[in-house]
């Protein structure tokens, strides 16, 4: 065996380093993950009690790559069952394979044909690690594979490990709660085929005293779209792993003999710059290496789903696009109930044809009316449904999930169509190419309104496989109309933000964050959301007051701030809004389209000061505050607004009243927002460096 100095890798970012050594039993153990170190440095690691060749071996070895073996009580990541029942794993180590951007550690099983990789990717520019795995079966015979995370991240022993998670339902995602991690395994994730609203696969562990602006944090989050699992394990003393990966209980994938098995991205991420710096690190993260178009700003759109559902005709959507047009929107987005037999809930998706009677000389007209506005034309799909009231459910009933004298219950009156299969994934893929080639459609929502329920597929080998398959399927179909029609702009949707992670932000351009467009609620999801995601992708619509969610009245200001946080866009019924609100709103939109880029690439700061909280986008010399405040406690005046990452010795002028202001007093002492005293007042304020 080589020695021990030689069995040790670190993958290294700008500011962190993450440690691995092979131990004598040839595990892959975790032995760092923290502040950058030297090659020196890193090899001190095996002095330390902890080593995995120290004599004594601690009673709690950590294991990156957490292989179901002898001795492995707690929860391994890597689980499989060979044909003769054998469920261990002796894993033998290979080699490491060093390369630009990566480091891939082999293995093969001791006696069975199994190859596992483990492969890890830095970044020059981001302290992201990613990590996934390939396994591949080299015999004949089928391994089942039970359990393949794609990274088991090793976090340092800590006081009091506490996780932060994003959970939710329908109308109230990416709620951000703490809690002390107890001791055992936390479980969380999805067993829906999709992302899920109840809770997104993103984590984050501190040692409890973290904050906003300081402290360590850990965080990891799964690039995929499907079922997940995050499994966060303390053991006695307290030390913390981290594992994640696609597919739930009792799934398992059957990998056949000469096949491979690819996981998804586990993206981990260290920093010591608090919550806020671990947040927009995945900002950066995402601008840089996950979504397509990433110095593209986003269009403000306009959805026409609130203002009509399914009641409306060619000439109401024309209608909207005026008012819209008028209001300074630049993209109009016609939702549900233009094709098939949709004018309800009860029937036709499935069929991606025009309604006749809605539009009788097809979509031309509309979008034509809507580019002569100069606007973008964009349309609203649900692909992977189908209403059982349909020609293609009546062509094709046994395309849908289904199990054997099981029922197939209906949610909204529809079904999840099995685009595991081929043929279907190639019907659904010829429906919107021609939909995307017959027509000048700039931009797609893709909707998925329903999770799986009855998840079988009678006749297929493998039936598991769909849970996997779809997913993958619907990424092909994704990829490959992008490159097919490249200047197609996709936002995801699943009935709000059900389908939010860096799997599916891989190959669209923007999400829906929520049904709920209630601003203050907003302001908890916005602020959830932020902890991984960027405001580059978050899709937040200004909606009717009272909103028809909460039927919470908001006057509409407040309404623009919380959105104009995100990608914002316009979601009300604009043929009722008065003169005055469409004047304020043209002015509102005209702001907005000057502080941009700044909201949609710049860094985030998160602000708060009693009842007032907020946000603050910097970029270049242009620095953005967003501020809100529902209602003040007892007639107390409005505090000011810590401002961050300013430089103490410069000046920054209020671009509206020319007020200039020092960094050393806007950091310490804060800014003064000048609100409304009334409840629901906010403010946006645009400061710019002065040279
Ligand atoms: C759910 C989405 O979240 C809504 O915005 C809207 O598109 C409806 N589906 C349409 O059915």
């Amino acid at each position: 065996m080589p020695a021990p100095d030689t069995r040790l890798w670190a993958i290294d970012t700008p500011n962190t380093s993450y440690v691995v050594a092979v131990d004598e039993h040839d595990r892959l153990r975790g032995l760092h993950w923290g502040p950058r170190l030297s090659r020196e440095q890193a090899l001190a690691l095996l002095e330390l009690p902890e080593s995995p060749f120290r004599p004594v071996v601690g009673r709690e070895p950590r294991f990156d790559l957490g292989a179901a073996s002898a001795f492995q009580y707690g929860h391994n990541g890597l689980q499989v069952r060979f044909a003769d029942g054998t469920r261990d794993l002796e894993l033998v180590f290979t080699e490491a394979i060093e390369s630009e951007g990566g480091l891939e550690f082999v293995f093969t099983d001791r006696h069975y044909p199994l190859e596992v990789r483990a492969r890890y990717r830095n970044h020059a520019d981001s302290d992201v690690i990613e990590r996934a795995l390939t396994l591949r079966n080299n015999g004949t015979e089928p391994i089942e594979v039970v359990r393949a995370d794609s990274a088991t991240w090793v976090v340092p022993a800590l006081d009091t490990p506490r996780l932060s998670q994003l959970h939710g339902e329908w109308g109230a995602e990416t709620q951000l709660t703490r809690t002390t991690i107890p001791y055992g395994e936390t479980v969380i994730g999805s067993r829906r085929g999709v992302t899920s609203h109840q809770a997104n696969p993103w984590v984050a562990v501190d040692d409890g005293a973290a904050t906003e602006t300081s402290g360590r944090v850990w965080s990891t989050a799964l690039a995929w779209s499907g079922s997940w699992r995050i499994t966060v394990e303390k053991g006695p003393t307290g030390n913390v792993v981290v594992s994640a990966g696609f597919g739930h209980d009792p799934i398992a994938i059957r990998l056949g003999g000469g096949e491979t098995l690819e996981t998804p991205i586990a993206a981990g991420l260290h920093t010591e710059r608090g919550f806020a710096g671990a947040a927009s690190a995945w900002h950066e993260y995402t601008l840089a290496h996950v979504i397509p178009h990433p110095d593209e700003v986003r269009p403000i759109l306009y959805n026409s789903w609130e203002a009509t559902e399914f009641d409306f005709t060619a000439e109401d959507q024309m209608r909207l696009a005026d008012r819209a047009a008028a209001m300074g929107c630049e993209l109009f987005v016609m939702d549900d109930g233009w094709f098939g037999a949709r004018v309800n809930d009860r029937a036709g998706l499935g069929d991606w044809t025009p309604n006749p009677d809605r539009f009788p000389d097809g979509l031309g007209p509309l979008i034509k009316h809507v580019h002569g506005l100069g606007m973008r034309f964009g349309i609203w799909v649900e692909p992977e449904m189908v209403n059982p009231d349909s020609d293609l459910y009546r062509a094709h009933p046994d395309w849908v999930y289904h199990q054997p004298h099981r029922r197939r219950s209906e949610v909204r009156q529809q079904l999840v169509l099995n685009l595991a299969r081929q043929d279907v994934a190639e019907h659904i893929h010829a429906q919107l190419d021609e939909l995307l080639s017959d027509n000048e459609i700039d931009f797609v929502k893709w909707d998925m309104n329903r999770p799986f329920t009855e998840a079988g597929w009678p006749g297929a080998e493998d039936p598991d496989r769909l849970w996997f398959d779809h997913t993958r399927n619907l990424y092909a179909i994704l990829d490959r109309l992008r490159a097919d029609h490249p200047d197609l702009r996709i936002e995801s949707c699943s009935s709000g933000g059900g389908r939010v992670d860096f799997g599916i932000l891989r190959r669209t351009d923007q999400v829906w964050t929520s049904d709920n467009t209630d601003a203050l609620d907003r302001i908890a999801i916005q602020e959830g959301f932020a902890q991984a995601y960027a405001a580059r992708v978050m899709g937040a619509w200004v909606t009717d007051s009272p909103n028809p969610l909460t039927r919470r009245a908001v006057p509409l200001d407040f309404r623009f701030h919380v959105a104009m946080a995100g990608v914002l866009a316009v979601g009300g019924d604009l043929r009722i809004w008065s003169d005055e609100e469409q004047a304020r709103g043209a002015e509102l939109v005209a702001d907005y389209k000057r502080i941009r880029p700044t909201v949609q690439l710049g860094r985030r700061y998160p602000l708060r000061a009693g009842t007032v909280s907020g946000v603050q986008y910097a970029k270049d010399d242009a620095v953005v505050v967003l501020a809100w405040r529902a209602a003040r406690s007892f007639a107390y005046p409005d505090p000011l607004l810590k401002l961050h990452g300013l430089d103490p010795d410069a000046r920054y002028r209020d671009e509206r009243t020319g007020r200039v202001h020092h960094g050393a007093i806007l950091a310490s002492h804060g800014l003064e927002l000048g609100l409304d005293p009334a409840d629901y007042a906010s403010a946006m304020i645009e400061l710019k460096r002065l040279p």
